[in-house]
């Protein structure tokens, strides 16, 4: 052992690392190659994706020194004793989307002691973010009788990752090993050994051996929750309107940030290796940074966006400023965007589109119902029944105690437990998105909320429960319903909220 190393206890077998100032979570990841454990926002320490246990107890090892468990017992979800359970509950109870923050949520709800009732769980999901699931079907798996019988082996899995791929926009797997974290997302699968490259505060990209070493070397500052007050940066036009909306800067919040892995002579991998991200990263650098830098370098390279990078750098939801009149007509003044004004145009033909140029970070239509669902909102149909442009419909309530009821057309079902989960998560994107999500950007166009837990995504504890029904169409072309299901719950909110005329309508 050299002097300086750290030796610990890793799932029952002792490992020796060198202690470096690196993290808990670096030292998994890179040196000792358990990737369970996910990296949503280090150094933050707000997203929970990197929760394992120390001694038992669960603790988020990317701010936890792995000098500080020398001589300690850490666990991961390949510790976990009964890891093949939870992975079969999260499945059958559809509590597991892209699989992401749910490793960590699994080693945190682990700990609990049994019985596991709601309160408490809801509690201890308050360490975590899921940007998919909407926490109903997390509770529901570790709560609830959930029949595990059919998700391993019998279920078919290949109609529900269809379904899955339909609604998350790319490439999904379903299974329990999704929930277990052993899906390869891209930075998951690049060799030990691979060069990190970050992003310095200049845009050129610095390389390290290790991600701390990368980092230091970037001169990296941790992001932070301002207190600058939000701006709505497009007017409501002038006009006799009936209701007005003014949307403000939004962060899709997925919770893996853009990360690309390449071979010197190979093809990149990633940023999109499971799941969507709700339409961003699309116009993302890391593949072709990674391709360059391991080329330059003649070694595999992972290229990593930071939490901070993410926010400053990824597309938005193009804000908008609208008013409508009881026919449908109206004027919907938008952030110069391509596509957005086909998007608008597409569900509510009456409205003039002007866009307009703002100061602010990227945006794209590509970014989940951008455009669309704003208009379809604006237009308030009285039954609610929301149309998408790809001719799924859906409609919301919100009841007197909360609760939210979708009802959803979306052709063949295909996997009603994917579908619903699907639609549970897209109504509590909706929620948020209505009452508290928005992020600060100042005069200069740059986004100053840089921290996750400052996006306002709602956590468990504050979402309601989602009542679900789905609609058979078993003749139709099963399309993506939870994009529906996010207009229409999003219209039934701002109903239920009156109409106030700027979103989010209860900023945190
Ligand atoms: S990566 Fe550790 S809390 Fe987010
Ligand atoms: S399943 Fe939770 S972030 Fe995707």
């Amino acid at each position: 052992m050299a002097t300086g190393d750290v030796v610990f206890t890793l799932n029952g077998a002792p490992v020796e690392v060198p202690a470096g100032g690196s993290s808990l979570l670096e030292a998994l990841r890179d040196r000792l190659g358990v990737r369970s454990a996910k990296d949503g926002c280090s150094p933050q320490g707000q997203c929970g994706c990197c929760t394992v246990w120390v001694d038992g107890q669960p603790r988020v090892a990317c701010v936890t020194p792995v000098a500080r468990v020398s001589g300690r017992t850490v666990t991961t979800v390949e510790g976990l004793t009964d890891a093949a359970a939870w992975g079969d509950r999260f499945c059958a109870a559809g509590a597991s989307q892209c699989g992401f923050c749910t490793p960590g949520i699994v080693m945190r709800l682990a700990a609990l002691p049994e019985p596991r009732d709601e309160a408490a769980v809801r509690r201890a999901l308050l360490a975590h973010l899921c940007r998919c699931t909407g926490w109903n079907t997390v509770v529901e798996a570790t709560c609830h009788a959930v029949d595990v019988a059919t998700p391993t082996p019998a279920r078919d899995l290949a109609a529900p990752a269809v379904r899955a791929t339909l609604e998350g926009g790319a490439p999904q797997q379903v299974g329990p090993h999704v929930a277990l974290g052993a899906v390869a997302f891209a930075a998951d699968s690049a060799p030990g050994d691979a060069l990190h490259a970050v992003r310095a505060a200049d845009g050129s990209w610095v390389v390290g051996e290790t991600l701390t070493a990368a980092r230091q070397a970037a001169g990296k500052v941790q992001g932070r929750h301002t207190t600058q007050p939000l701006s709505w940066p497009i007017e409501v036009p002038p006009g006799d309107w009936v209701r007005t909306l003014q949307t403000t800067w939004v962060e899709p919040a997925y919770l893996e940030p853009d990360a690309a892995w390449c071979a010197p002579d190979g093809e990149p991998v990633g940023p999109l290796t499971n799941g969507g991200a709700f339409g961003a990263k699309r116009d993302s650098e890391v593949a072709s940074v990674a391709r360059r830098l391991a080329r330059e370098h003649g070694r595999a390279v992972v290229a990593a966006y930071s939490r901070e990078d993410v926010v400053c750098l990824g597309a938005k939801r193009p804000p908008l400023a609208a008013g409508v009149r009881a026919d449908g007509t109206g004027v919907v003044r938008v952030a110069r965007t391509a596509g957005v004004a086909d998007a608008i145009r597409a569900v509510a033909p009456g409205l003039v589109v002007e866009e307009v140029d703002v100061v602010g970070p990227p945006t794209s239509v590509a970014i989940r119902a951008a455009g669309w669902a704003e208009a379809a909102v604006l237009l308030a149909p009285a039954d609610g029944w929301v149309t998408a442009p790809n001719g799924a419909r859906a409609r919301a309530a919100v009841r007197a105690d909360g609760t939210i009821e979708v009802e959803v057309h979306c052709g063949a079902v295909l996997d009603a437990v994917v579908l619903r989960s699907y639609c549970i998560g897209a109504a509590h994107m909706a929620l948020g998105w209505v009452r508290h999500e928005a992020i600060a950007v100042g005069t200069d166009g740059v986004p100053r909320d840089l921290t996750i837990r400052s996006f306002g995504v709602l956590r468990a504890a504050d979402t309601p429960l989602v009542a679900v029904t789905i609609h058979e169409d078993a003749t139709g072309d099963a399309v993506n319903g939870s994009d529906a299901v996010f207009a229409a719950v999003a219209l039934a909110v701002w109903r239920h909220d009156g109409f106030a005329p700027r979103w989010p309508t209860m900023p945190s």
